[in-house]
C-alpha cells in the first residue's frame, strides 16, 4: 500500500523525529496535545529496530498517568482488562506475570500489533495468564505513539506486583 513516496515521507517523519527529539525532549506538556513529530504506533513499532522502543515517560509523572488513564478507558481498553488494570474478561497488567515479556518494547509492539501478529513476528508466549486469548491490534485505533506511551506508563502505575518483575522477572 505504501509507495516509494509514501516510505520516503516516512522516513523523512522518523528522520524529523529524532532531531526533534534531540533538541526538546518531552517538550509536549503532559496531557496536552500530542507534539507534531508523533507517528502512529504502527509507524513507530515498524521503524524502531526490535528492542529499542522505550517509554519516554515515568510512571510516576502524575499528569501523564492521569492522561493515560482517560485513554485507556477511552480506547475501550479498561472493557476487557478492567478499569486499572487488574484484570476482568482479559489478563491482568497490574501482576508478576508478563505473556511475552514485560519491557517496554514487547508492550508497546503487542498492543500495537495485537497478540496474532506479534507471534508471526517471532514472540512467543512465555507467560501463562488464568485468562486465555487474543489482543487485539490497537494500533490504527490509539491515534500516536505519544497516546499509547502514556497509556502504557498508567499501566505500570498501577503494578502491584514484585519490584523484580515489573519490566520482566528480572529485567530492568
Ligand atoms: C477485546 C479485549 C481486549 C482489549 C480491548 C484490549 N486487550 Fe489487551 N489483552 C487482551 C488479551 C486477551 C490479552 C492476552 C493475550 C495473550 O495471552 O496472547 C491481552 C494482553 C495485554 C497486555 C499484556 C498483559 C500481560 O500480562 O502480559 C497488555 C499490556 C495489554 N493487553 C494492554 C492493552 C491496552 C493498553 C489496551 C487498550 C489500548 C488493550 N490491551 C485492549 C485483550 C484485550
Amino acid at each position: 500500500m505504501v509507495g516509494v513516496a509514501g516510505l520516503a515521507v516516512t522516513m523523512l517523519h522518523a528522520g524529523l523525529h529524532t532531531l526533534a527529539a534531540a533538541a526538546a525532549p518531552q517538550a509536549a506538556a503532559p496531557g496536552s496535545q500530542a507534539p507534531a513529530s508523533t507517528m502512529t504506533p504502527g509507524q513507530r513499532a515498524d521503524s524502531t529496530p526490535k528492542g529499542q522502543l522505550k517509554n519516554p515517560y515515568a510512571d510516576t509523572d502524575a499528569a501523564v498517568v492521569q492522561a493515560g488513564q482517560q485513554m485507556y478507558m477511552s480506547y475501550a481498553c479498561s472493557g476487557c482488562h478492567g478499569g486499572t488494570g487488574g484484570g476482568g474478561m482479559c489478563p491482568p497488567l497490574t501482576n508478576d506475570v508478563w505473556v511475552y515479556g514485560g519491557d517496554d518494547d514487547t508492550l508497546f509492539r503487542l498492543v500495537t500489533y495485537g497478540s496474532q501478529d506479534l507471534q508471526s513476528k517471532g514472540y512467543s508466549r512465555t507467560g501463562q495468564e488464568n485468562v486465555v486469548g487474543a489482543m487485539p491490534a490497537m494500533g490504527q485505533i490509539v491515534k500516536t505513539d505519544d497516546d499509547l506511551w502514556r497509556i502504557l506508563a498508567f499501566v505500570r502505575a498501577n503494578y502491584h506486583g514484585s519490584p523484580d518483575c515489573k519490566f520482566g522477572c528480572g529485567a530492568k
